[in-house]
């Protein structure tokens, strides 16, 4: 699930492929939704277009699509490079219009497999870029471990995106005289991390879909262990791994400011501060919720 706030709609997906919207009342969305458009498949990653009235959805099956104000839908892109995105997962758009985007994995889809992809632990995942100018798709970045979540920095001048099976985000610079150049932005995060969206207000926020648990650990050290994958595929996605699931908040530098876990967040997969509250969305929950966030 992904969602964004656009003033005073709340344009939310759900695993299922629907597509919906919430109004808000002042500070507190009201339980009333509506069907917007139908895009298939798994809408994974949200934002407002280009035009600040349509929509731009990565759907892991299909690719990048467009959700015009009249609901109509249309891609945007499905491959680059000769190759076909298999998993189009996070997405994010830049104030002059340039559409960010990943790929999680060129070589698996997200039904049955993507775990497959994280236990192989090969990196088959990549940042591109869409021009809606040109029509034109640039692969930025490849080689990246199961890219995810993509978030513009407020200053425009870099995007981070974060790879899940090895815990961290990091920042492509756009412009400046690092154009093109990666550097680390948060590593070691206490959880598999997924979304990444900017609060408007100095933080970024970042969703685990899974805390760090033993079982990763191990999978993780004895590579020989994820070549067994299809049974073990199955074992790592029991619940243990749904549990330890949260939000971390990082600084513009990727300093952790604090993490938001208990046991009502549950496969987080995006979370994201709104005034007092932090909203989040679960992958297998068809529902967002809010906690307050106190001031403690
Ligand atoms: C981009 O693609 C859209 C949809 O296919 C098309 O309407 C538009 O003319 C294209 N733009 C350019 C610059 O090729």
């Amino acid at each position: 699930m992904g969602f964004c706030p656009a003033r005073r709609i709340w344009p939310m997906m759900l695993g299922t492929g629907f597509f919906i919207l919430a109004r808000e009342d002042g500070d507190v969305p009201k339980a009333e939704v509506e069907d917007w458009a139908w895009v298939g498949g798994r809408p994974l990653g949200l934002a407002l277009g280009p035009d600040r009235r349509s929509l731009v959805v990565a759907e892991a099956d299909k690719g990048l699509l467009l959700v015009k104000p009249n609901r109509e839908v249309q891609l945007l892109t499905d491959e680059a490079e000769g190759l076909k995105f298999k998993l189009t997962d996070g997405v994010d758009v830049a104030s002059d219009g340039m559409i960010y985007f990943t790929d999680a994995s060129y070589k698996y889809k997200l039904h049955g497999d993507h775990m497959l992809d994280i236990l192989e632990g090969r990196p088959h995942g990549r940042l591109l870029s869409f021009d809606p100018s040109t029509n034109h798709t640039v692969v930025l970045l490849r080689d990246l471990y199961f890219a995810n979540g993509v978030t513009l920095s407020p200053d425009q001048r870099s995007v981070i995106f974060c790879e899940t099976p090895v815990r961290r985000c990091q920042r492509y610079h756009i412009h400046g005289e690092k154009k093109g150049e990666v550097e680390a932005f948060v590593e070691n995060l206490p959880g598999f991390p997924d979304n990444i969206r900017y609060d408007g207000e100095g933080h970024y926020w970042i969703a685990f879909a899974a805390g760090r648990t033993r079982s990763w650990d191990i999978l993780m050290r004895y590579p020989f262990l994820r070549k067994i994958s299809p049974v073990l595929g199955k074992l790592a996605s029991l619940p243990e791994l749904e549990r330890d699931s949260g939000v971390l908040s990082v600084t513009l530098d990727g300093k952790p400011v604090a993490l938001h876990s208990d046991q009502s967040l549950y496969a987080v997969t995006v979370g994201l501060k709104i005034g007092k509250h932090l909203y989040y969305g679960s992958l297998t929950k068809p529902y967002i919720s809010r906690i307050e966030l106190s001031q403690a």
